[in-house]
């Protein structure tokens, strides 16, 4: 990269360091953005897709997530997946398999690239079959651009730390969602718990896509069973009548 860009991305990076205080986020900062990140975050600030980066709204295994502003001043969610210690061989599983990766198996790089790409992708799938998804707005290396789901306070909690009213309704409304999502779409999210599903007025908003699966992926009914299990049982607690044959059933659309 040259110098005057490199200069450039470092003075636009500072401005939306400055945003952000704290040692917290300071080291968080520290660890998210390599130069990768740096460059992909001054891509999508180029492409007028970004303006500033505000805040980590969570910072995980794979990857944290950011709250960001638009130039017209909407609010999205930039997911950065972490190049530097991300576990590849349990990233490399959902890659290997799916078609629409084929070749790259190889780098861990090219890998980690994939993934955003695939999370990206898989959204576009998802939210253009009707799947309450973020609306994915734009991807660059390893960050992925969606819309951020929450308010002007805070980001929506995820479900398993919501009381909820009326979980019935809330839970028939998921397996909807499932059912688009394998029918229509022809994806198995393969990661579908209360951790990723956020909650919006009242209604579940799936998060968390990247390794979501193809309905012809060697591992698919492993991944769809599981997926159904982890539903099932979360909201058996909760007291709603489910079980794992029936809901497989209505996932698959074989049952009104
Ligand atoms: N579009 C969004 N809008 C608001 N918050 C979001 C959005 N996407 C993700 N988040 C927040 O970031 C958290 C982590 O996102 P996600 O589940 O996609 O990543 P992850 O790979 O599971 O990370 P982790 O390693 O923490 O499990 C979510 O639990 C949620 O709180
Ligand atoms: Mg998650």
């Amino acid at each position: 990269m040259d110098k005057e860009l490199y200069h450039h991305l470092d003075s636009q990076i500072d401005k939306l360091r400055t945003r952000r205080k704290g040692a917290q986020d300071r080291k968080t900062e520290d660890e998210v953005f390599d130069r990768s990140t740096l460059l992909a975050i001054y891509d999508l600030m180029a492409s007028g897709i970004v303006e500033t980066v505000d805040f980590p709204i969570s910072t995980g295994k794979e990857g944290n997530v950011f709250r960001a502003t638009s130039p017209s001043g909407t609010f999205l969610a930039l997911k950065i997946y972490r190049t530097a210690t991300a576990n590849f061989n349990a990233i490399r599983m959902y890659i290997v398999g799916d078609p629409r990766f084929k070749g790259i198996e190889g780098s861990k790089r090219k890998v980690i690239m994939a993934w955003s790409h695939k999370e990206f992708r898989n959204l576009e799938l998802l939210h253009g079959k009707g799947v309450r998804v973020p609306k994915p707005i734009q991807f660059s290396k390893n960050v992925v651009a969606m819309e951020y789901i929450g308010t002007d306070e805070q980001p929506a909690p995820m479900l398993k730390s919501v009381v909820l009213e009326d979980p019935q309704p809330f839970f028939d409304d998921i397996v909807e969602n499932m059912r688009k999502a394998y029918v229509d779409a022809g994806l198995i999210h393969a990661d579908m718990s209360e951790y990723n599903i956020l909650v919006r007025d009242g209604v579940g908003v799936i998060i968390d896509v990247g390794q979501a699966v193809m309905r012809n992926h060697p591992n698919a009914q492993d991944f769809l069973r599981r997926d159904i299990h982890n539903i099932v049982h979360y909201f058996s607690k909760l007291g709603v009548k489910c079980d794992a044959g029936s809901v497989l059933a209505r996932v698959k659309g074989e049952k009104p």
